[in-house]
């Protein structure tokens, strides 16, 4: 049988207080219903389906990197309403529901419920029980078959206190889904509520099962900036144990890995580093501790060293960088090269063996291999109006306290002289050097002062 799963993602989150999409709130690093579309696809199923609503460009512009379906909810008029703007996406299969809010859920979990489902060959909801069953659906269960969800604002007092709730995530089979047609809105909050296709079902002798998962902090949805940061504490932890199943060595719970950062094995992170965004990073490299980092690409071997703060940078095999580093987007380290203690370093290529070790500031600059940069060297890349280039060819040497006023090229082999101003090319293999020349004048030395 064919299945879609749809997830409900029309909400706005008004506990949020946020003019954000609830469902567009991250989890490290990773909006919340990116790990709903990641925990659908694993089910390889027919097709995804996305409802939409609520700040529906941001969300569709998002989601629609994972090249999934979108479906709009004119209104949110409930869930069985959400479900429904899905149906032509749908055409038939069985639906599994899920709810873009739900970031926690694992693999298996959902793989176990898929196949109760599938057993069972009917509406099938997933429960939980919760000390504090406020604001969810009660669930009244005969063994596994439901008699009931009652919503919160429906339920009788003695129903509050049931504290078997109902997940949201549900299936359908397909020849089952035009039930959702007969729900009508006749309840407090004059909404659509999936859940009513219980009662359906039962009065056409229909049996609705409940598959019962135990540890319900993984299937509860997030609605606070509370419960958003009491997840993004366990996802957290479930990273960082993701890393280290893979070799990876963790030296501290302290470490800050977002959710689609790569790693591979023997790589060793030091306490409070934080690595974040779309980074790679390769095997045997070492980070930290107190590093920054965003978006980078760290071939085998690399070292990192503590206090560095790197974005959108490449670093090839073998490059050390830091301690006290800034690498700015659009760098690339070849091989061997070493940056460190306050060079800063922005839209520039270092070739291989390359070095700039002390107090540098290299921008829009194309260097060569085995050059030394020494320290106190600026590239004057902008005149006020516009950023120009640096080119240092192979094996050149500048000399500390060197400006290099670009647009400006340096030939191979050149020496510059320390705390010269480069403001012409240097031809290949000279000397240039273009400080004022030092003079000793008689007569202004500083007194003799005598110890008394
Ligand atoms: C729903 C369930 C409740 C369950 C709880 C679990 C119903 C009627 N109630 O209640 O039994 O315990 O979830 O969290 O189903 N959404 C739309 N369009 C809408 C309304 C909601 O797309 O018109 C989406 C939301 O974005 C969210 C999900 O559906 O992802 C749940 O909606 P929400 O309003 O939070 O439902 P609850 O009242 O919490
Ligand atoms: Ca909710």
């Amino acid at each position: 049988m064919q299945l879609s799963v749809v997830i409900l993602a029309a909400g706005k989150g008004e506990r949020m207080l946020s003019n954000k999409p609830k469902v567009m709130h991250e989890i490290m690093g990773k909006p919340m219903v990116g790990y709903a579309i990641e925990r659908a696809e694993e089910l390889s199923p027919t097709n995804t389906v996305v409802v939409l609503g609520y700040g529906k460009e941001a969300v569709e512009g998002y989601v629609k990197g994972y090249g999934v379906t979108c479906a709009l909810q004119k209104g949110q008029k409930g869930t069985a309403h959400a479900l429904l703007s899905a149906e032509k996406f749908v055409k038939g299969h069985d639906a599994l529901v899920l709810y873009g809010d739900v970031p926690l859920l694992e693999r298996s979990t959902l793989e176990g419920f898929l196949n109760f489902f599938r057993k069972a060959d009917t509406v099938t909801f997933m429960t939980t029980d919760v000390e504090n069953p406020a604001g969810y659906g009660r669930v009244l269960m005969k063994r596994d078959r439901i008699e009931k969800i009652i919503e919160e604002i429906d339920a009788s007092p003695e129903e509050r206190k049931i504290k078997r709730i109902n997940t949201g995530i549900c299936a359908i089979p397909g020849r089952l889904f035009s039930l959702l047609k007969l729900i009508k809105a006749d309840n407090k909050k004059g909404e659509y509520y999936l859940t009513d296709i219980c009662n359906i079902a039962q009065q056409k002798g229909i049996t609705v099962k409940g598959y019962h998962h135990g540890r319900s902090s993984e299937v509860l949805g997030i609605n606070s900036r509370k419960e958003l940061l009491d997840a993004n504490v366990t996802m957290k932890d479930r990273v960082l144990d993701g890393h280290m199943k893979n070799g990876v060595t963790l030296l501290d719970r302290n470490i800050y890995i977002e959710s689609n950062v790569i790693i591979q094995k023997d790589t060793t992170i030091f306490p409070n580093s934080y690595i974040l965004g779309k980074t790679w990073i390769g095997e045997g490299v070492s980070i930290g501790p107190n590093t920054f980092m965003r978006d980078s690409v760290l071939h085998d071997r690399v070292t990192i060293e503590g206090f560095v703060v790197m974005e959108g940078a490449e670093l090839e095999e073998g490059v050390r960088v830091g301690p006290f580093s800034r690498i700015r987007p659009a760098t690339l380290l070849k091989k061997g090269v070493q940056v460190s203690n306050f060079v800063e370093v922005k839209n520039s290529v270092l070739g291989e063996g390359s070095m700039a070790n002390h107090l540098a500031y290299i921008g829009d600059a194309e260097i060569g291999e085995d050059v030394n940069i020494g320290a106190g060297t600026i590239t004057c890349n902008y005149d006020g109006k516009k950023k120009h280039k640096t080119i240092i060819e192979d094996n050149v040497f500048v000399g500390s306290n060197t400006e290099l006023v670009a647009p400006v090229r340096v030939g191979k082999y050149a020496i510059i002289g320390a705390g010269s101003t480069i403001t012409r090319d240097v031809p290949e293999g000279v000397l240039a050097v273009s400080r004022v020349q030092q003079r000793h004048i008689k007569a202004h030395g500083r007194k003799k002062q005598c110890a008394e």
